[in-house]
């Protein structure tokens, strides 16, 4: 049994102190630091630094470790010119991209305290470095193929890397499908992976609506894609609609990804079908995506979470950089309840849409926490999330199922 005891904990929505958690793999009990010793008079005893912050593990619900390797390679500014890029130099990028460089890449997120992530996964080559990660993950099979005359191939690997993560389900993976997007996956083996998914009860994400480009194409069958299907398919109509694929997951609360040009229509579609977003802001910065009008999500309920995305569309995945850039892209929020909302959307808000029993620091929760310090005594509590999300480069200590990694 271990006892830590910070100087404040978020709990419940507030920030509270005098108290301290005692846990082995989840939370048994949360009272003060007193009637804890005496309950658990064998128990290691942990105190926080000064001005320690203790959360809930974080959650990084979308990104893409084999893409790992990009620094400086592919192009930011417009979304066309960027996948022009990611197909030129994909085979080279994913090639260098080993397990040395994944799993630095996984501990340098776990350092910004993220104990879960979801792993978008186009050829199932991470699936080792995510058995071995100390992170539980949420692991996303991803389907593409809008080619009639290579769908059936493709359907076929996914199937494969999907078993393949099944099998690995022991080993802290949570297998799951990813949707790569309306534009390049063909309604036919949608269906089938929807099935799959609706059948076996696995989580399911999707790319939705993520440029201009996207949507004049399925909407018009024109723009930027027109040039870009005509040149790599031979194709010039899009394979299916922006409504057609949205009903298509009626029955599969899904965590559409980014949406940023979605209309309002669209927004209260999926509010209606209990779907989620991932928002993630520097990767629409850097892609020239725009901004999700998170105020119109917060008006009609969606849950949403933040997102890295992969190191395809980011500089980092360290999650603080990632908050800091939307406390400062959402500048009509209020900045105290944007802060929480914030750090709800990498702890309660993704354990509550992926079922995790996480996110929380709540007796019977596991024992994932991410504890931070500041560099001095905050004012009020009430500043305590935007003072974290401010100053914080790195976690001073993070646990996982109650051990330290
Ligand atoms: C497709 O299979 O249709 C596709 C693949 C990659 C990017 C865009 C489309
Ligand atoms: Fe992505």
């Amino acid at each position: 049994m271990i006892i830590l005891n910070p100087n404040y904990i978020y709990i419940n929505n507030s920030f509270k102190e005098n108290i301290a958690v005692a846990f082995n793999k989840r939370i048994e009990a949360i009272d003060s630091l007193e009637r804890l010793k005496e309950k658990y008079p064998n128990a290691k005893v942990i105190d926080g630094e000064e001005n320690s912050v203790l959360y809930a593990g974080f959650i990084n619900t979308h990104l893409h470790l084999e893409f790992s390797a990009n620094k400086t390679t592919l192009q930011y500014g417009k979304f066309m010119p960027w996948l022009d890029s990611v197909i030129a130099n994909r085979d080279e990028l994913v090639n260098i991209c080993d397990n040395a460089l994944m799993e630095k890449t996984c501990k340098d997120m776990l350092r910004s305290g993220i104990t879960t992530f979801g792993a978008i996964s186009s050829f199932g080559t991470e699936l080792e470095v995510c058995e071995k990660t100390p992170q539980k993950v949420i692991f996303f099979n991803e389907l593409i193929g809008s080619n009639m005359a290579f769908v059936d191939a493709l359907y076929s690997d996914f199937l494969i890397r999907l078993r393949a993560s099944q099998d690995a389900s022991s080993n802290g993976i949570i297998p799951a499908i990813a949707i790569h997007s309306p534009y390049s996956v063909h309604p036919i083996v949608l269906k089938r992976a929807l099935d799959i998914a609706k059948d076996e009860n696995l989580k399911v994400s999707a790319h939705f609506l993520e440029s201009q480009a996207e949507r004049e194409w399925l909407e018009d069958e024109s723009g930027e894609f027109l040039d870009f299907f005509k040149k790599y398919f031979n194709a010039s109509k899009p394979v299916t609609t922006i409504d057609e694929f949205l009903k298509s997951f009626d029955n599969t609360p899904t965590h559409f990804t980014h949406v940023v040009q979605a209309n309002n229509k669209e927004l209260e579609y999926i509010a209606k079908k209990n779907h989620s977003i991932a928002h993630c802001p520097r990767s629409n910065r850097l892609l020239g995506c725009g901004r999700l009008p998170i105020e119109k999500l917060i008006a009609l309920d969606i849950p949403f979470t933040i997102a890295t995305d992969g190191l395809s569309s980011n500089s980092s995945l360290n999650i603080f950089d990632e908050l800091r850039s939307a406390l400062m892209m959402h500048h009509a929020e209020d900045l105290g309840e944007l802060s929480k909302l914030l750090i709800n959307s990498i702890t309660s808000i993704p354990a509550k849409i992926f079922n995790l029993n996480s996110g929380e620091i709540k007796e019977g929760k596991d024992a994932d926490f991410a504890l931070i310090k500041l560099p001095s005594k905050p004012t009020t509590l009430k500043d305590i999330a935007l003072q974290t999300i401010l100053h914080t480069k790195e976690v001073e200590r993070v646990y996982i199922n109650g051990e330290e990694c």
